[in-house]
């Protein structure tokens, strides 16, 4: 496996499987892999021949008072992982900006509302480091987590709207065996937080298996249930297409979910 920190280097090596005719699958993340991340990278392992992960904890996509210099970086274990999942290459830089850089890249659409609403600016740092890995790694196919649903979102409408050459693949939520949605932050929450996180997954489901409910009246049964719920801060339920979305805070740690809501339930 190859551990690729530049950006010439890592467009280099794209350049030479791209002209043996090879297909590039790749996997963006921010590091502190879990079996979320893992299941990605067995996807990209079905749809190219050269799998490609990065690991970058982008500064752009983090708020002022968020945890971008706490987010974990277990290196060597994720390098590890990566290893032991067959992956070709590991992009690794260790910045990606300019210190003069003057371009971002703005979707203003699907960034609005849910956690746009929250966390200004965060989909400006992900549109615009998202295109930057695109273009370094130039993949055929890349693949996001369903989990970030409002990411691939605005990562879609980007790709259309840019005309880049790439499939975006949504992959599943991976869940932990509570039901809580795997997250790099699920390493932040205490015993007892992780009690009350178990909240979100469970009343999802609850108000996906109302089956006679429109999206609004389960819209309204969730937020009602979650603000019952004792340590944990509702940031909000919003449908979007046929998927109920939401974001909690328990303690300091910040939570996303979603789940699709079908016809009959
Ligand atoms: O989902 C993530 O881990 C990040 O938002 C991404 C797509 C790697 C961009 O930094």
């Amino acid at each position: 496996m190859e551990v690729i920190g530049s950006v010439g280097r890592m467009q280099r090596q794209a350049a030479v499987w791209r002209a043996a005719g090879l297909k590039i699958a790749f996997v963006p993340t921010m590091g502190a892999l879990h079996e979320g991340h893992l299941s990605l990278v067995r996807l990209a392992r079905k749809r190219g021949d050269r799998v490609v992960v990065s690991i970058y904890v982008n500064p752009t996509q983090f708020g002022p008072k968020e945890d971008f210099a706490r987010y974990p970086r277990p290196r060597r274990r994720d390098l590890e992982l990566c290893r032991k999942e067959g992956v070709d290459a590991v992009f690794a830089p260790s910045t990606l900006y300019r210190s003069d850089a003057s371009t971002r890249v703005i979707e203003t659409e699907k960034s609005l509302g849910r956690c746009g609403r929250h966390r200004p600016g965060h989909f400006d740092g992900v549109a615009t480091v998202v295109v930057k890995l695109l273009n370094i790694v130039q993949p055929d196919v890349a693949i996001f987590g369903q989990k970030d649903a409002q990411q691939c979102d605005v990562i879609e409408r980007v790709v259309r709207d840019l005309d880049l050459p790439v499939k975006i693949v949504r992959g599943p939520i991976v869940r932990d065996r509570n039901g809580l949605a795997l997250s790099s932050r699920n390493t932040y929450l205490s015993a007892e937080e992780m009690e009350v996180a178990l909240n979100l997954p469970r009343v999802l489901r609850a108000v996906k298996s109302k089956r006679q409910m429109t999206m609004r009246q389960r819209e309204r049964m969730a937020r009602e249930r979650l603000r019952r719920v004792k340590g944990l801060t509702l940031d909000y339920v919003e449908a979007a297409g046929a998927y109920l979305c939401a974001a909690v805070r328990v303690g300091g740690t910040r939570l996303i979910d979603n789940v699709r809501i079908t016809g009959n339930g």
